[in-house]
């Protein structure tokens, strides 16, 4: 029987630590001087001298400190029939992330449920957090069985309640138990106290329990980890095999670029095999020269999907909220791309099951999104396959989890638009212009001086002899971003089209100076990565003390009464860059100090892309 992975949710008092320790302790999955040290704990313990069995779910010292578990805590443990690793989730609603980072790795939630309160919101929030994030099978341990005295009726009533409500997850098995974590009633063993319950007890259940999915007797996927090539002769694609089996001779398709191949050889370790399967870490040999690297996937077939735009369920983590326009970076099986957040279909809410329709997602929440990639990238339907099918967002500047995510469909973008290669390129245009193009990004507040240094700058360039263009926000938004307002929305929008456009004319061999608050860090950073080579940021960092004593616009007063809703520095945020090409503040330094510094700047850049 293979490796049974489950997740344990519950509230703070439901007694999910009572229940697997004592499940541990009983089938003696504890060794002697670890129940000696449990019995003297459990004197200090919250039992007055019974053993505590949650003790025994050690790890977490912080749960024994202040009585509630606050990570996921992973744990191993093996019977003679199966072996088990369990997620240990704390249950509170902030905690929402846990359980779902939890319930992605699992095939198999137990949710607990006290008796005397029975199914509460709370219950049915963790069961639509492992249904979303694909779990299939579901054990609702109806725990304290024993303070209702062992009433089966209140037991019906809750799991009939339960098995209406779970009926919308369309689960392969729900199973549910009467038991008592502290006095271990059909735990290990069935409990006389429940001589009317008909099924087994929690540990023979989770022993004996089928969670093999389809998926796995299917098709060969194996995303490509690694490429070895310990020597000349040999080329080897490494990764774990998640679905199907491979065998020598078998012929593969390596994606996205569809060529075929057939297996030469397989390692297994170093072991060389015949065959490998499912869950196996493999190496794979094959018969002719392939384009192959990390983030591919070698399949049996090529029913594995391409595509650059798709609909997916996102579990939102990050502090910072998500709204539509935000770009990100998305790790899909060992796959990392640039990904945006096209648009925020509606919020699910974990209560009530109900679509909302937002235009962002808090912490914890769970939207379904439409989400677009800078390239094809393969994937699955969750559906089909949880390697494939899932994926997190990655902060594109701290590089932290802002999201994970289930692939629901993909949708149809770009196949008819390709991009022309044009004759005359960006080489060339540049160097008819004899010059290096590149883009100057100024940010800072309003009135921070950006349009100031702009002009000036583009003067003394123009003087040298060179092709310039000044994109300014306030002119910008008169034409091209005449749409757009101050959210943040619009604000992710504006800079995404003046970026764009920079980049056009930088490929038209010109340089640009871009005079924009550009407020957010992601957002400049988005910036950055369209633009691409001989892009600069320079912070105007002169303070918002000075800038709103200039108050050239008489903006900031307005701000200060109300007027202007969403102004920058009074009621919506600057970021200040962490770590720019060049920080120059007017309120210290002369305008003509400003310039010289950007032009060395500028010119030491163009000088190392140039090596
Ligand atoms: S950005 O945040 O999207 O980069 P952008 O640089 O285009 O802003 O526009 C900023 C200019 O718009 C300011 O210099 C100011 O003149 C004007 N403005 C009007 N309302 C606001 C506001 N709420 N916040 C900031 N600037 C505003």
């Amino acid at each position: 029987m293979e490796l049974l992975k489950f997740i344990t949710c519950g509230s703070v008092d439901d007694g999910k630590s009572t229940l697997i320790g004592h499940m541990l302790f009983d089938a003696k999955l504890i060794f002697t001087d670890q129940e000696k040290a449990l019995e003297l704990e459990s004197k200090v313990g919250s039992r007055e001298g019974a053993i505590d069995y949650s003790l025994l779910l050690d790890g977490l010292m912080a749960e024994r400190e202040q009585g509630i578990t606050i990570d996921v805590a992973y744990r191993f443990f093996s019977t003679d029939k199966r072996s088990f690793i369990v997620a240990d989730c704390p249950g509170h609603e902030q905690y929402t992330r846990n359980m779902a980072v939890g319930a992605s790795f699992a095939d198999l939630a137990v949710i607990l449920v006290d008796a005397t309160q029975g199914i509460l919101s709370q219950t049915k929030r963790h069961a639509r957090i492992c249904a979303l994030m694909g779990i299939k099978h579901m054990l609702l341990a109806v725990n304290k069985m024993d303070l209702i005295h062992f009433d089966k009726n209140r037991f019906e009533d809750i799991k009939n309640e339960f098995l209406s409500f779970a009926a919308i997850f369309e689960l392969d098995s729900l199973q549910v138990i009467p038991v008592s974590a502290t006095e271990g009633d059909n735990v290990t063993s069935l409990s006389e106290n429940t001589r009317w319950y008909e099924g087994l007890p929690l540990l023979p259940l989770l022993e004996s329990i089928d969670v093999s999915r389809e998926e796995q007797n299917s098709r060969f996927i194996m995303p490509v980890q690694r490429v070895s090539r310990p020597n000349h002769q040999f080329r080897g694609f490494q990764g774990q095999i998640e679905s199907g089996a491979v065998r020598v001779g078998d012929e593969l398709v390596s994606l996205p670029s569809r060529e075929r191949a057939k297996v030469k050889s397989l390692y297994v370790g170093n072991w060389e095999v015949e065959d490998a399967a499912n869950g196996q870490p493999v190496t794979v040999q094959l018969d002719r020269e392939v384009d192959v690297s990390r983030g591919c996937v070698l399949s049996s077939d090529e029913g594995v999907q391409l595509a650059d735009l798709f609909e997916a369920k996102l579990l939102w983590m990050d502090d910072h909220e998500l709204v539509e326009g935000r770009s990100y970076l998305i790790k899909c099986g060992t796959k990392v791309l640039p990904a945006t957040i096209f648009e925020i279909k509606h919020r699910i809410d974990v209560h009530s099951g109900k679509q909302l329709s937002v235009d962002r997602l808090m912490k914890n929440e769970i939207g379904v999104c439409t989400i677009a990639l800078s390239e094809n990238m393969v994937f699955e339907k969750f559906e089909n396959s949880r390697t494939l099918g899932s994926f997190i967002l990655m902060d594109r500047v701290s590089n932290m989890t802002s999201a994970c995510g289930t692939i629901s469909h993909s949708m149809r973008r770009s196949t008819n638009v390709f991009w022309e290669q044009t004759a005359v390129t960006r080489q060339v245009r540049a160097k008819q212009k004899a010059q290096q193009p590149g883009t100057v990004w100024l940010t800072g507040l309003s009135g921070s001086g950006k349009s100031t240094i702009a002009n000036a700058l583009e003067g003394k360039l123009l003087q040298a002899g060179r092709h310039t263009m000044i994109l300014d926000g306030d002119n910008v938004r008169h034409g091209l971003n005449r749409n757009l307002g101050f959210t943040e929305v619009d604000r992710i929008e504006n800079i995404r089209r003046v970026a764009e456009v920079a980049k056009l004319m930088n490929d038209a061999g010109l340089i640009v100076i871009v005079a924009l608050i550009s407020p957010y860090e992601e957002d400049r950073e988005q910036a950055r990565s369209i633009i691409g080579q001989g892009f600069m940021e320079v912070h105007v960092s002169t303070p918002l003390e000075v800038c709103e004593g200039r108050d050239t616009k008489g903006l900031y007063q307005k701000a200060r009464n109300g007027e202007i809703p969403n102004f920058t520095g009074i009621s919506s945020p600057y970021e200040e860059p962490v770590n720019p090409d060049l920080r120059v503040d007017t309120s210290q330094i002369e305008l003509s100090e400003a310039i010289s510094q950007i032009e060395v700047t500028l010119s030491d850049l163009s000088e190392t892309s140039r090596q």
